[in-house]
């Protein structure tokens, strides 16, 4: 997606990020039906258990609690009235200015560069709002969707995590990648 640049409307951690058609924004207890639908979809299995609206209504409550927290940042992807994913700056570290990013999109916004656009605009925002230095994020080596998005979104690959993380009884290897505040913009 292209289009203007990010625009804010608060100018406060309680930002909207509005640019290329896309709305980024905290999560509201209104999203809880729409969270749990995305969340039911294939392939979203492992990036939260949530299987009723309740669930996702206790997840927005977390999401929200981080956001006070100062720990993880998480915001919903919307165009309009539509929920069209999720991204989120977890595991914020003020030491060594630091954080993990992570990122899904509902199948029906698939294949359209909405994550690849929403994962630009969390990293541009962690740099100079939050004043982070180095994102990190992963994905497994058998998902080059999310291989796509970390690339063109400014994230190098970095390197091999060997048989980092199990599931269903299976080990995966994960690709690093990393953007820094220094590196060119994308
Ligand atoms: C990975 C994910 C976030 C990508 O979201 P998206 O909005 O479709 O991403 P984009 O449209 O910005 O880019 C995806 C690119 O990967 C490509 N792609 C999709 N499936 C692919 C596959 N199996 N092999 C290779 N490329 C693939 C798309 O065609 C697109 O590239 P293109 O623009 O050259 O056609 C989305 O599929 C998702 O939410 N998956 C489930 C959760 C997940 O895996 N999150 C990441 C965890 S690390």
């Amino acid at each position: 997606m292209t289009g203007p640049g990010p625009k804010r409307e608060s100018g406060t951690l309680e930002d909207t990020i509005t640019a290329g058609g896309l709305t980024l924004r905290p999560w509201s207890a209104r999203d809880a039906l729409a969270v749990c639908a995305a969340f039911a979809e294939p392939g979203m299995e492992r990036q939260a258990d949530i299987a009723t609206e309740q669930d996702a209504a206790d997840w927005i409550r977390a999401r929200q609690d981080q956001w006070g927290a100062g720990s993880a940042y998480s915001f919903a992807v919307t165009s309009g009235p539509d929920l069209l994913g999720g991204v989120m700056v977890s595991s914020v570290e003020r030491r060594h200015l630091t954080g993990w990013v992570s990122y899904w999109t509902v199948a029906a916004s698939q294949g359209r560069g909405v994550a690849t656009s929403a994962c630009r605009l969390l990293a541009e925002w962690a740099f100079s709002d939050l004043g982070l230095f180095r994102l990190e994020l992963g994905h497994r080596v058998n998902n080059p969707a999310s291989c796509k998005v970390a690339n063109r979104a400014g994230f190098a690959v970095e390197g091999l995590e060997r048989q980092k993380l199990l599931y269903d009884g299976v080990r995966y290897d994960v690709e690093r990648h990393a953007r820094l505040a220094t590196d060119p913009a994308r």
